[in-house]
């Protein structure tokens, strides 16, 4: 694939890890309660977040991905039936510094060497963003990071996706779209991008309009498959 000139990563789930902020309190000493339930914990924070964010899309309620992040917290923590304030501070507080996947710094560093130009497109809000890149230390190896924030309505209406062609001035085809997130892979293909579908833990591929051209176990080869190393 040697007509891309911009790779456009998803964040949470793709570049962040989102189970980093509940595995790290798990770990914590004294949180045996929370260790026993906390895989079900994340995947229902993870799963009420993006709810929220397609919900609020369909009826034109926007808000922050900050709130939905909160909201969808607090959903999962009453359903744990975790009623601990202290603990729903500390989640909070790890995910503006959730933990980049291991190959992201090199795979970014080897895209910008390479010459292409780089993006995050979130749904994340500004600062929520600009947190984890500086965490992950990836700050030097983006050449945008692009909320939906600045358009009001969050993925996968095209309004978001159109962001990228009003930053770098590329059509659709020129730009590569990596998602782990199978629904936004999916939008992105239906909007006309290139996609990569980051399949992290194996699922079935989404039944929606669109189809991802191809899939990845992680995010490693990203430079192979735009035609560099
Ligand atoms: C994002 C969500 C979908 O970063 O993970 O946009």
């Amino acid at each position: 694939m040697r007509d891309i000139k911009v790779c456009v990563f998803d964040a949470y789930g793709t570049l962040f890890d989102v189970n980093a902020a509940a595995r790290a309190v798990a770990q914590q000493p004294g949180q045996e309660t929370f260790a026993a339930v906390w895989p079900q914990v994340s995947a229902n924070w993870r799963t009420k977040q993006l709810q929220y964010t397609w919900l609020r899309a369909v009826t034109g309620d926007y808000c922050g991905f900050w709130q939905v992040t909160q909201d969808g917290l607090d959903w999962a923590l009453e359903a744990a039936r975790l009623d601990d304030p202290e603990l729903r501070e500390t989640l909070l507080g790890l995910y503006w510094t959730l933990a980049a996947y291991p190959e992201v710094p090199a795979m970014l560093g080897a895209l910008k060497s390479g010459g292409l130009e780089t993006a995050i497109l979130s749904n994340g809000s500004p600062a929520m963003l600009k947190g984890a890149v500086e965490s992950a230390g990836i700050t030097e190896t983006l050449d945008a990071v692009l909320s939906v924030d600045d358009v009001g309505i969050f993925k996968p209406s095209s309004r978001v996706y159109d962001m990228v062609g009003a930053r770098f001035g590329c059509a659709p085809s020129e730009v590569l779209f990596v998602s782990s997130n199978g629904w936004d892979a999916a939008g992105a293909a239906a909007y006309g991008f290139e996609t990569l579908w980051v399949n992290r833990s194996g699922e079935p591929m989404d039944r929606l309009p669109g189809r991802p051209a191809r899939t990845a176990p992680d995010l490693t080869l990203v430079p192979q498959i735009v035609g560099l190393q």
